[in-house]
Formats: C-alpha cells, sequence, structure tokens
C-alpha cells in the first residue's frame, strides 16, 4: 500500500523530495511502514507544466489545487510554495478536505499558525512543520519530544544564514554591508528584495515558532521586538573585536518572572560562545535548559537538500502514524498561557556607539546621563577622534529594555551626543 501525496509548488525545496525518496527509498518506506508515493503537484500554469514535463520530471501536474483537495487518494498535502497566499487558503482547504498537511513557510505559520493549528485540530488531522525553523537542523521535534522532560529557560540562535553570511564576510574580511549584500545576491543566498533577511523579520518568524516549542506560548509576530544587521558600521565590528566580541545576528527567546521577551537583533558574542563561531550560511539553536545545561544544534538552516529532509521526515511521521491509529496529535502538544514579559524583567548588556564633539568633559557627563538612569558602565572607549568628533563606545552592566528606552529617549535630547547604534551584548 502506498500514502499518495500531494505537492503544492515544484521550487527548490519541493524539487529535493523525488531525489530522497529515490536515493533513500528504502530506508523512508521501513520508516514510514508504507511506500509514499507523490500522487499530483500543482504547479501554476500549463506553462509551467510543460516546462516541467519538458525536463524529464515525470508527475501528474495539475494546475487547479481542487484536483488534489477533491482527490480521495490523496492523503498528505505538502505546501512548498511560500508566502502568505494563495498558500493559507490552499492549506485550510486541504485540512477542510480532510488531507494531513505539512509546510514550511514560516512566514505563514508565525503569523497564521493559531488559525491553521486550530483548523487541523478541529478536523483531527496533523499540520507538521519541522522545516520551518532553521531548515536542515530538526529542532522543533528535538524540543516537543527530546527535550519534553526538560524546562527551557532560553533560545538563543542564529537563524538567518543569508545576514550571517554576510555578517561573516563583514567581520572575517572587513567588507562593509553593501559589499557583502551584493555577493549574497549574486551567490543566491540574498533575494532582490532582501528586506525579510537583513531586518531581521525571518528570524523573528522563527522567534514566534520557537516561543511555541521551547516555551509552550503563542506570541504573535508583533510580540518579537526585530532589528536588522543594515546599521552595522565597519567601526562597530572593529570595536567588537577589540573588545574580545563578534556580532551576530541573535534571535533570543526567554522566559522571565513575568514572563516570556522575544526579540531579533544584533548581538555582540563573547568569542568563545559557541554561537560566536557560526559562520556562513550554516544556522544554530543555542537552547539553555534546567536539565541538560545548554545544547546546541547547529547545522544548514537552508538549501534544498537540507531542508527535503526535513519535510520527508514531517510526512513520513504522518505516514507512520496512519498505519499506527494515533493520527492527529498536535506537532506540539505543551501549551500554557501565553505571558509577555514585563521590559523591566528584560535585562541585558548593552552596547552604545555615540558620536559627540572632541571636547573636555563629554565622557563625564555621558556617566552622568547614565546614571540618572542607574545604568552603570562595564567598559568605555574612545574609539576615534577626527579633529572636532570622537566617538565613545560604551558596554553597560545589566539593564532593562525600559532603561534602555530611558536612556535612549535622554540622549536624543542632548546635542552633543548622537547615538550612532546600540547592540544587545551577552554576558560572559
Ligand atoms: N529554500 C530553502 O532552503 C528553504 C528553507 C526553509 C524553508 N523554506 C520554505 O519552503 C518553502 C518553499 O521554498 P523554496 O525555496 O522551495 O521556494 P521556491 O523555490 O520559490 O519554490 C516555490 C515554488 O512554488 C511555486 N508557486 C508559487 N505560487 C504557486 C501557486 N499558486 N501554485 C503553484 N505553484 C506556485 C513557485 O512558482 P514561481 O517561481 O513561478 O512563483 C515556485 O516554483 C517556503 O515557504 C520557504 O520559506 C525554504
Amino acid at each position: 500500500m502506498s500514502v499518495k501525496i500531494g505537492l503544492l509548488g515544484f521550487g527548490t525545496v519541493a524539487s529535493g523530495i523525488p531525489f530522497l525518496l529515490q536515493e533513500n527509498g528504502e530506508k523512508i518506506t521501513a520508516a514510514a511502514h508504507n511506500e509514499l508515493e507523490i500522487a499530483k503537484v500543482l504547479v501554476k500554469d500549463e506553462e509551467e507544466k510543460n516546462r516541467l514535463l519538458a525536463a524529464g520530471h515525470d508527475y501528474h501536474f495539475v494546475t487547479n489545487i481542487d484536483d488534489i483537495v477533491n482527490d480521495p487518494d490523496i492523503q498528505i498535502v505538502v505546501e512548498l510554495m511560500g508566502r502568505i497566499e494563495p498558500a493559507k487558503t490552499f492549506i485550510l482547504k486541504a485540512l477542510n478536505g480532510g488531507k494531513h498537511v505539512v509546510s514550511a513557510n514560516k512566514d505563514l505559520i508565525a503569523v497564521h499558525g493559531p488559525e491553521i493549528i486550530a483548523t487541523a485540530k478541529q478536523n483531527g488531522l496533523a499540520f507538521y512543520y519541522e522545516a520551518a525553523v532553521a531548515g536542515g537542523i530538526p529542532i522543533l521535534r528535538t524540543l516537543a519530544n527530546s527535550l519534553t522532560a526538560d524546562k527551557v529557560t532560553r533560545i538563543l540562535g542564529v537563524l538567518n544564514g543569508t545576514s550571517n553570511f554576510m555578517l561573516t564576510k563583514m567581520v572575517q574580511e572587513g567588507w562593509t554591508y553593501e559589499d557583502a549584500l551584493k555577493t549574497a545576491q549574486e551567490l543566491g543566498y540574498a533575494e532582490s528584495d532582501p528586506t525579510n533577511d537583513v531586518e531581521g523579520i525571518d528570524a523573528a518568524y522563527k522567534a514566534v515558532i520557537l516561543s511555541q516549542f521551547g516555551f509552550g506560548m503563542t506570541i504573535s509576530f508583533d510580540d518579537v521586538k526585530h532589528q536588522g544587521i543594515s546599521n552595522i558600521t565597519p567601526d562597530d565590528v572593529a570595536v567588537a573585536q577589540e573588545m574580545g566580541y563578534v556580532i551576530k545576528l541573535v534571535g533570543d527567546v526567554k522566559e522571565t518572572e513575568s514572563g516570556i521577551s522575544a526579540e531579533v537583533s544584533p548581538t555582540f558574542l563573547p568569542q568563545t560562545h559557541p554561537l560566536a563561531s557560526v559562520n556562513g550560511v550554516m544556522n544554530a539553536v543555542y537552547v539553555e535548559s534546567i536539565g541538560i545545561g545548554q545544547s546546541m544544534y547547529y547545522g544548514p538552516g537552508a538549501g534544498q537538500k537540507p531542508t527535503a529532509v526535513s519535510v520527508t521526515a514531517d510526512i513520513v511521521r504522518i505516514a507512520r502514524r496512519l498505519t499506527d491509529g494515533t493520527i492527529g496529535k498536535e506537532f506540539n502538544e505543551v501549551s500554557r498561557e501565553t505571558k509577555l514579559a514585563n521590559p523591566d524583567d528584560v535585562l541585558s548588556h548593552y552596547y552604545f556607539a555615540i558620536n559627540t564633539p572632541d571636547k573636555k568633559g563629554q565622557i563625564l557627563r555621558l556617566a552622568e546621563i547614565f546614571s540618572v538612569e542607574d545604568i552603570s558602565f562595564e567598559q568605555i572607549l574612545q574609539t576615534k577622534a577626527n579633529g572636532t568628533s570622537a566617538r565613545v563606545v560604551i558596554i553597560t552592566h545589566n539593564m532593562s529594555q525600559t532603561q534602555l528606552e530611558a536612556v535612549k529617549s535622554r540622549l536624543a535630547q542632548e546635542a552633543d551626543f548622537q547615538v550612532v547604534n546600540t547592540f544587545k551584548v551577552l554576558g560572559e
């Protein structure tokens, strides 16, 4: 007996699934307790269908979603089209038509996940999406299953390969942001509109999903403060190195006394931190928990075959559960009341880069401004004086998000101080 699959889209990831079924069919069949068969593939139009057929892809291509949703033989629909619409409509249609669904669409799941998960639950169907966070790293199932007995206190992640590739070039080879972006686009790592990758949006989508699996709390995308890498200057990179840090774009989800906090921001990581050595397009998720302590999951966050492995594992799991009669379980079964952290409880060290006229007493004045908000300095450095202007770099002791906002607004009122950048600094 075979389990029949309908693929929606036949792009990068989807076209990696036939490779796995071909090269690893025996193991997949054994694990699924069934053969898996790609019964139909939805493509956009006749032109695309003819192009794929001419290229030797021997599938039953269709151009209307109803041909898949209304096919009683198809049990699993695999959405690999990306973007919100029509993916959302098609997934809901499939679930309401009695199909189990697999997706890798983090944008959609981060924003509309609760509605889709509820629809799957109402219909007693599976909705799995291992590939939506860090592509080839099996992090969601690890959090949901392997860490079920552990209490996760913080998840830190290098979650976006494009921005990590760019930052690695900026840090290791002194490239500017513009040079790094141009090369990332030439190599196909960055899209022509790179906003989601470089502004931390893609990583914030993943932080939303990680908060569900790590903490059982369903936060919304708007709850994730996000800052991207486009403001990072070569000076920031050089100062970080001089002070013993590496800058990475880090997603940070943690539980405080008052609730959960999730944010994505350029972060100074101590050079000895395991995430500091995650370079190029690689991703990693670093989990702090009361049982295991610290563990890190490292691997390719994207790419045809790595992502197809995660997608196919979801398909196998569903096929297996169909045979076992255990289908319908939620991907993540742990859920708690969602409580957002009070900004007073969200603490971090911070890096400030501030331009100021090169005159006497400025550092003293800065110390006064910070101390009004009860913030003290851990390190201070005057990095550059070019005739009339100097750059002062400060790393603070632990301070709250409330103090951060307060001191930033105080500095904004001072004509002598121009805050160029503020980034988080991870303590040793
Ligand atoms: N690529 C990765 O490494 C990776 C990693 C993790 C997660 N993901 C996720 O996996 C999903 C697929 O990514 P991908 O890289 O494979 O994207 P892709 O290469 O752009 O493939 C998507 C395919 O779906 C087609 N499509 C779009 N709308 C369609 C419609 N209405 N009907 C039929 N086909 C349609 C696209 O056609 P056109 O090209 O003509 O629009 C394209 O061929 C996305 O949600 C992505 O975020 C990807």
